[in-house]
């Protein structure tokens, strides 16, 4: 069985085939950084104008790396929420589109199931059940996830998000967007033990996440330099090391209280070399997408498309998109 997953929740295009006997057939994407470097962030109306734009040359582009000829899938999986209002819009109503005429199914997909079941795509592929942290841009969750589709959500973040906070940091210490990537570049690059700023939450009971207070603690510390560029190095290598062993001790909290002996790890602060190193010192088997599939893409969509076509599917042509909606459905 042959999906079609499509990606259009924030400022990625992200187009893929995945066939359930022969894996992921075939994925491109188009980043849009270069549309929203000058603004520091990501512009929603920009954002839905270029997926318009890339959809139609993106999907013959992924069919004719598939070797397939255009429209020979059994069905299409897109983002349907949590996601950028319009962005979701877009890729909704281009999926009912061709569904409809195709004569095919077409699936909602929640963004962040996409997520968590990016790890399956890899050769190593964990199987249920399995406990998980989703790091992304907009979402920071501790899920316990028994089978495809029953998610337990254990914790979630009471303010940002952990990419949010990367992104909030690497733009106070005025790096260019996207913020993550470039802040834990010059991470590698700073004075270990300089600085030293609070791990959130790990006092507290429960499996929760805040981030907002550490972004203050930084912005404190960073007024009080001469704000050089070692300085800058010295104050991102201490914010990363903050987040990760947060993230890491959050997890040892939920291995513990859960028990889970694997743990899957993924959304775009996933890719954080650093996180990914401090995670392998847990006594669990820890799973992650490869770097390409941490970050949006189309792969995920249509992997989990893919999973849930036999029991779920929608042939009415109502478009229905959720930029807020809760995993735990
Ligand atoms: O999953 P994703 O592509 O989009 C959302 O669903 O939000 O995640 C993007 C987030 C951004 O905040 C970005 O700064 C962060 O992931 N990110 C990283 C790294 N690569 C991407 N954060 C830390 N270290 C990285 N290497
Ligand atoms: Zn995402």
């Amino acid at each position: 069985m042959k999906v079609l997953g499509i990606e259009t929740s924030c400022d990625d295009t992200g187009i893929a085939i995945y066939d359930t006997e022969r894996g992921l057939l075939a994925d491109v994407l188009f980043s849009q950084i270069d549309t929203h470097i000058p603004y520091g962030g990501v512009v929603p109306e920009l954002a839905s104008r270029d997926h318009s734009g890339k959809l139609i040359p993106l999907v013959r582009s992924v069919f004719a790396k598939a070797d397939l000829p255009l429209g020979d899938i059994n069905g299409i999986a897109y983002t349907a929420g949590p996601g950028l209002g319009g962005a979701l819009l877009v890729g909704a109503a281009f999926a009912k589109t061709l569904g409809y005429a195709w004569n095919i199914p077409t699936l909602a997909i929640h963004h962040l199931e996409g997520h968590l079941l990016s790890p399956m795509l890899e050769d190593n592929a964990p199987t249920f059940p399995f406990l998980s942290l989703v790091v992304s841009g907009g979402h920071t969750l501790m899920v316990n996830v028994e089978d495809l589709g029953k998610y337990t959500l254990l914790g979630t973040t009471i303010d940002d998000a952990a990419g949010e906070a990367f992104d909030k940091v690497a733009k106070l210490l005025s790096l260019p967007y996207p913020g993550g990537p470039a802040l834990a570049a010059l991470a590698k690059t700073g004075t270990p033990n300089r600085f030293s700023f609070p791990r959130p939450m790990l006092k507290k009971p429960g499996l929760d996440f805040s981030f907002s207070g550490l972004k203050t603690a930084v912005l404190t510390q960073w007024n009080h330099c001469l704000q050089t560029e070692t300085d800058k190095a010295d104050i991102a290598h201490a914010f990363q090391e903050a987040v990760v062993d947060t993230l890491v001790s959050k997890c040892q909290k939920a291995i513990d209280e859960t028990q889970h002996c694997r743990l899957v790890v993924a959304g775009g602060v996933g890719a954080n070399e650093r996180l990914r190193e401090k995670l392998q010192s847990l006594d669990v088997e820890v799973f992650f997408p490869c770097i390409r599939f941490c970050t949006d893409n189309g792969a995920m969509i249509a992997y989990a498309g893919a999973q849930r076509l036999s029991n779920q599917q929608d042939t009415s042509l109502a478009i229905h998109t959720y930029p807020r909606w809760p995993l735990n459905r």
